[in-house]
């Protein structure tokens, strides 16, 4: 397990969720933690949680379906942690209604590429070459274990193409100490997962973390699945 102390990390979608938990504990695992949702309302709980404990704590807010809002997000995240970015933890995503078969819309489709594909992967774009650099990054990219369900088509196609990214960057990685790698967390009781889950969020630690932690010859282009790292379940 590798020392994340005084490491920058960013967090998307930490207001609530995965993205909350996993921002918490990255913070107190000693990271500098950017906190990420739509608007700084969101994490502004967290965000004077993490500071009056001492720990160094920042926000920043964006739509990731709007490129402008995107390319701010970069712009403030590339200023807040002016040394360059050690973690990137693409965790936000939205999920569209649940349709009937061939129904899905192509605004659903485009939507959910934007948020969950294209997002996360134009935050690598900015924030690898840097991380390169450095020869030091973390780059985590939540992905789903969803499966067998064209309802959704727009969610798992957009999660499938995400997982796509990270396969074809590998090459890129080969040999560095930057590790990127997919974390499924298992279905959950969030407002995305719904109340049907059979899994609290809380069970996505101590899992979520761990491919942040690994050492480089860990390597990149592994599935973490949370679940797998239950500690109640053991
Ligand atoms: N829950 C599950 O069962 C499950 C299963 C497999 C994979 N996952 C994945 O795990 C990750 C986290 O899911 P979750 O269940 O924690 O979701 P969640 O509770 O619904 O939280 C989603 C987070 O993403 C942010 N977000 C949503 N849409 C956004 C947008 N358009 N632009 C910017 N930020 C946006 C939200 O911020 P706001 O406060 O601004 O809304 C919120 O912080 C996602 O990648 C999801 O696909 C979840």
């Amino acid at each position: 397990m590798i020392d994340i102390r005084d490491k920058w990390a960013l967090v998307t979608g930490a207001s609530r969720g995965v993205g909350f938990r996993v921002a918490r504990a990255l913070s107190k695992n000693g990271a500098n933690v950017i906190l990420h949702s739509r608007k700084l309302e969101g994490t502004a709980a967290l965000y004077e949680e993490l500071k009056s404990e001492g720990s160094v704590v920042k926000q920043v807010e964006g739509e990731l379906g709007d490129p402008l809002a995107l390319q701010n997000i970069i712009t403030e995240v590339s200023k807040l942690a002016s040394a360059g970015l050690d973690i990137l933890y693409n965790n936000a995503a939205i999920m569209t209604a649940y349709r009937n078969i061939y129904e899905v819309t192509v605004d659903e489709y485009m939507q959910s590429f934007m948020v969950n594909c294209v997002a996360p992967a134009k935050l690598c774009d900015a924030f690898l070459p840097g991380m390169l650099k450095k020869n030091f990054g973390r780059i985590v990219n939540v992905t789903s274990g969803i499966a067998d369900q064209p309802q959704l088509m727009a969610y798992s196609c957009s999660k499938a193409a995400l997982d796509r990214y990270v396969r074809d960057m590998l090459p890129t990685l080969d040999k560095t100490n930057v590790l990127m790698n997919l974390m499924d967390p298992g279905w959950l009781s969030t407002d995305l997962g719904g109340d049907k889950a059979p899994n609290h969020p809380d069970t996505v630690l101590p899992g979520a973390l761990v491919p942040v932690l690994l050492e480089q010859s860990d390597g990149s282009g592994k599935l973490y699945c949370a679940q797998d790292y239950r500690e109640d379940i053991k």
